[in-house]
């Protein structure tokens, strides 16, 4: 096949690194007037435009003006049944599954709506620019084969997981420790691995799983060394005094996971508001992640997350919208309650943190950061256009920025999806404000 090369040159911006390890200045690269050069879905060149177009002379270039081109974001946990339940009034957690989650999710024993619903997050992740996420299905095999089929015909690097469920929940949307096991592993078969699609092996959270199920959730990881595990942790005290209630024999709820080897270094933990110290120091032992999902947290009144306690204890932190919890599914949107969680802990994140935690932090929490989450030579192009004028107000708060940092954090504060000029996959435009139908 012909070999397809092609530029884009704009502002760049990517992190290398976490600002509160590598200091500010290390933690990432900044070029005015730089240049992409992407070859067959990879990124093979980045650098200063006018010095790499030499070495390029018949180079395509596609120009971004007043644009910034960075990383696609990362979301490290979100549910694509739960699209449609966003903004449901009123609950936290337990009576919220209760009431709008799980009759929504209800509904996808039926193909057509799986289909139909994953089309439209599908769409819904690229007009906010996420390029990778990991994804919750609902009970029934077919929510997930539906989901990758889609995003296997777009070509997206994600991984999903069927929700394992066998007790606790109502009758319509329960499997069994055998059922789960079997159908996931059918998914396995068929998914894991195949093109950018991985599997992640999906217990929707202690309460709903016996302790059968969640020692077969342990043997898949065992049986397929590459999976993903992924759940919800220490959430909402109601959820946790539960927890300690159906085990009594665990010391905490992360231990739960742990008895059936369930906290590995593909492990991501959604929530993990409520930690004890001794949860934290052992998710860092395992190189475990934790998705902090601000909008949701705020939203179902979880409680704040603690970002210093995390970086104290040195546990790995990635962003997630936890759509349906969470309210939006922009990153910028994410960052921006990420900030003001922060603000009420007397936390700060600075603009490159944020940025950070919603690209390449993501990346490592799903230890992918050889294949996505910078704009680094070698890896696969996945990125997004920003619009630094998506706005009129946006527009007029550019005018005095005075850096690369200050833009930043008016994006993050002032930006959602009207800031998504577009988005590309593997090299490929897979969304254009401008060019919609
Ligand atoms: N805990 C168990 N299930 C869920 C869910 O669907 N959303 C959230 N936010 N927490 C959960
Ligand atoms: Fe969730």
């Amino acid at each position: 096949m012909k070999s397809s090369i092609v530029g884009h040159r704009g502002a760049i911006l990517h992190s290398l690194g976490d600002p509160d390890i590598v200091g500010i200045e290390q933690s990432y690269q900044y070029l005015a007037d730089g240049l992409l050069v992407v070859r067959d879905g990879l990124i093979e060149q980045l650098g200063d435009a006018t010095e790499l177009l030499q070495q390029y002379p018949q180079l395509q270039v596609i120009a971004h003006p007043n644009k910034l081109i960075t990383p696609g974001f990362i979301d490290t946990h979100i549910h694509y049944p739960q699209t449609a339940v966003v903004a449901s009034y009123g609950e936290q957690l337990l009576d919220w599954l209760e009431n709008y989650t799980f009759p929504a999710e209800a509904a996808f024993n039926d193909p057509e709506h799986c289909s139909k619903t994953a089309d439209f997050f599908i769409e819904e992740l690229l007009r906010n620019g996420t390029t990778t996420a990991l994804v919750f299905g609902t009970v029934h095999k077919e929510s997930v084969s539906a989901f990758f089929d889609t995003a296997d015909k777009v070509g997206l690097r994600m991984i999903a997981g069927k929700v394992m469920m066998d007790r606790n929940a109502p009758s319509n949307l329960t499997d069994t420790a055998q059922s789960s096991y079997d159908d996931s592993k059918e998914l396995i078969e068929r998914y894991h691995q195949k093109n950018r699609l991985s599997y992640a092996v999906t217990p929707r959270f202690a309460p709903t799983s016996s302790e059968r199920q969640l020692a077969l959730a342990g043997k898949l990881l065992q049986e397929y060394p590459d999976l993903y595990l992924h759940t919800h942790l220490s959430e909402n005290k109601k959820e946790i005094e539960w927890v300690a209630q159906l085990f009594p024999e665990r010391s905490d709820y992360l231990d739960v996971y742990d008895h059936y080897n369930l906290v590995t270094d593909k492990s991501v933990f959604a929530h993990s508001i409520h930690l004890c110290d001794r949860e934290c120091e052992r998710l860092a032992q395992a190189n475990a992640a934790v998705a902090f999902c601000p909008t949701s947290n705020t939203f179902l009144g979880s409680g704040l997350f603690d970002l210093n306690k995390m970086a104290q204890k040195k546990v790995q932190v990635a962003l997630g919208t936890d759509i349906g919890g969470g309210t939006s599914f922009s990153m910028l949107q994410t960052m921006q309650e990420a900030y003001k969680v922060c603000q009420l802990k007397n936390a700060q994140i600075s603009p490159f943190k944020a940025f950070y935690l919603a690209t390449l932090a993501g990346a490592q929490a799903l230890k992918l950061e050889d294949k996505i989450g910078t704009l680094l030579p070698g890896t696969e192009a996945d990125f997004v256009v920003l619009d630094l004028a998506a706005t009129p107000l946006i527009s007029l708060r550019m005018e005095n920025v005075k850096n690369i940092e200050e833009q930043l954090f008016v994006l993050m504060i002032l930006g959602d999806d009207r800031a998504i000029d577009s988005t590309y996959s593997f090299g490929q435009c897979v969304y254009n404000k401008n060019h919609q139908q």
